[in-house]
């Protein structure tokens, strides 16, 4: 059958008269299916979808939101193939917008079988759920999930259209990053916005490209990864007069031995014991891949921001080799000369806040590693020895665990093993 262009025009709409367009779908040079709804009306009583007569390409529209129209106006022209239960008939007179006197003969019309069936709308209540949504926008918002009494309609007397349900599902998907909204019912209230400047002087301080980063990261790994800290104490007053002892003898080589490197040697013998945690989830979930490898990172403060080099082969190197590599990688990542391989195959990952202060604190897995220790400074405390309190160098642990791969009792021999090898280093050589 050839395509020709036909009108479409408003079928028999019963005693109403000049029915506002409330809604237009489609836009000139649209495909559309048959039954399509084009455009919506509304009565003081119902919405009514007028549907497409058949497929076809729409080449004019000869109404606008806000027109009132009748039985027999012409709306739209279409090109397609009439479909055989589409009756053409004589044009009728147009209500609205006559067919531009350009046109050398009018298109034949089609007359549309029916509406589209419309629920009974009680005028002038403003929420969607009370029908200020034309069928096809419910029709829409249902196929997406969406509540449309959530909406508040932006259309002509508070409608809700196709764009206030569009930007709904924007800002929903949206939410998690600009609100920390969670899903399954978990959202949570958007961030106020504060003008400081109300209550004082202030100053603005774009964050660095290190923040932004690390920043959407820690994020990320805070959210998804459901974290358990377990806190623990290792006795180090004999590694302490051990390690004074070493700086002295690496003191002519420049080599500077600080408790983080007995740290890591003392962690990767944990990992060797504890396989779990020298691991990481694959992407589906569902299988854990363990790693026979031994690469720690260790989280640096740098002016820029937080950076985690690795230190590689950690089971293959010496206490005074560590020292001299957490020297070079720090002193590398304070210089911004780290690259980004330095950064890359962790298996667990320490941060130490030893050499500034505080007690225990709660460190955030570096995805996708399933663990990181935290170490804090160490103190003199009485430790009741044999009936007496001694005065002893205590260390604080704090390991975060992912829950999903580590229980609470796997944490538990991590750090009493880790507190172990530390209160006694010759366990090290084992
Ligand atoms: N308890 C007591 N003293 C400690 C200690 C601890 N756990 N750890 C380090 N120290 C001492 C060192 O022996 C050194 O003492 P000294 O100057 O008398 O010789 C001093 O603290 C400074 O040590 P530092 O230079 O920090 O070396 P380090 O090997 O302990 O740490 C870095 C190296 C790179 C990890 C550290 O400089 C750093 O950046 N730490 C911050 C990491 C961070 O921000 N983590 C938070 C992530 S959320």
């Amino acid at each position: 059958m050839a395509k020709e262009i036909k009108q479409i025009i408003v079928p028999d709409i019963g005693d109403y008269k000049n029915v506002p367009v409330i809604e237009i779908m489609v836009k000139v040079g649209d495909t559309v299916a048959a039954e399509q709804s084009l455009l919506t009306l509304e009565t003081d009583k119902a919405t009514m979808d007028v549907p497409a007569p058949f497929a076809g390409v729409i080449k004019e529209i000869k109404v606008k939101v806000g027109d009132a129209i009748s039985t027999g106006s012409l709306i739209m022209t279409i090109e397609g193939e009439g479909a055989s239960t589409i009756v053409a008939s004589e044009p009728p007179p147009v209500a609205t917008t006559p067919v531009p006197a350009t046109q050398a003969a009018p298109p034949p019309h089609v007359a549309i079988p029916s509406l589209t069936p419309a629920t009974a709308i009680p005028h002038g209540e403003l929420t969607a759920r009370k029908s200020h949504a034309s069928p096809s926008i419910r029709k829409f918002a249902r196929e997406l999930g969406v509540d449309l009494s959530r909406i508040k309609g932006g259309g002509i007397k508070g409608r809700v259209t196709k764009n206030d349900v569009q930007n709904f599902v924007k800002a929903a998907l949206n939410q998690p990053q600009a609100a920390g909204g969670m899903p399954g019912g978990m959202a949570v209230l958007p961030m106020p916005v504060i003008n400081f400047a109300k209550f004082g002087e202030i100053e603005t301080r774009p964050l660095s490209r290190i923040q932004k980063i690390s920043g959407a990261n820690l994020h990320r790994n805070w959210v998804t990864i459901p974290h358990i800290t377990q806190h623990d104490e290792a006795d180090i007053t004999e590694m302490e007069i051990f390690r004074k002892k070493l700086n002295e003898e690496y003191a002519a080589q420049g080599i500077k031995i600080t408790p983080l490197a007995f740290v890591l040697k003392a962690v990767m013998t944990a990992l060797q014991q504890f396989p779990d945690f020298n691991a990481s989830l694959d992407a589906s979930g569902e299988n854990l891949v363990l790693k026979k490898y031994f690469h720690i990172g260790v989280a640096v403060d740098t002016p820029e921001g937080l950076m985690v080099p690795v230190v590689r082969d950690v089971e293959q190197k010496g206490i005074a080799q560590l020292a001299k590599e957490l020297a070079e990688l720090s002193a590398k990542a304070r210089d911004k000369k780290l690259p980004a391989t330095d950064m890359q195959g962790g298996c667990f990952s320490i941060s130490s806040l030893g050499g500034i202060g505080g007690s225990f604190f709660t460190p955030i897995i570096n995805a996708p590693e399933v663990a990181i220790l935290g170490v804090s400074k160490a103190t003199m405390k009485p430790v009741y020895v044999e009936g007496a309190f001694v005065p002893r160098l205590i260390l604080p642990l704090s390991l975060s665990y992912d829950h999903r791969v580590i229980d609470g009792a796997a944490a538990a021999r991590f750090t009493t093993y880790l507190a172990q090898v530390l209160a006694d280093v010759r366990r090290l050589a084992l």
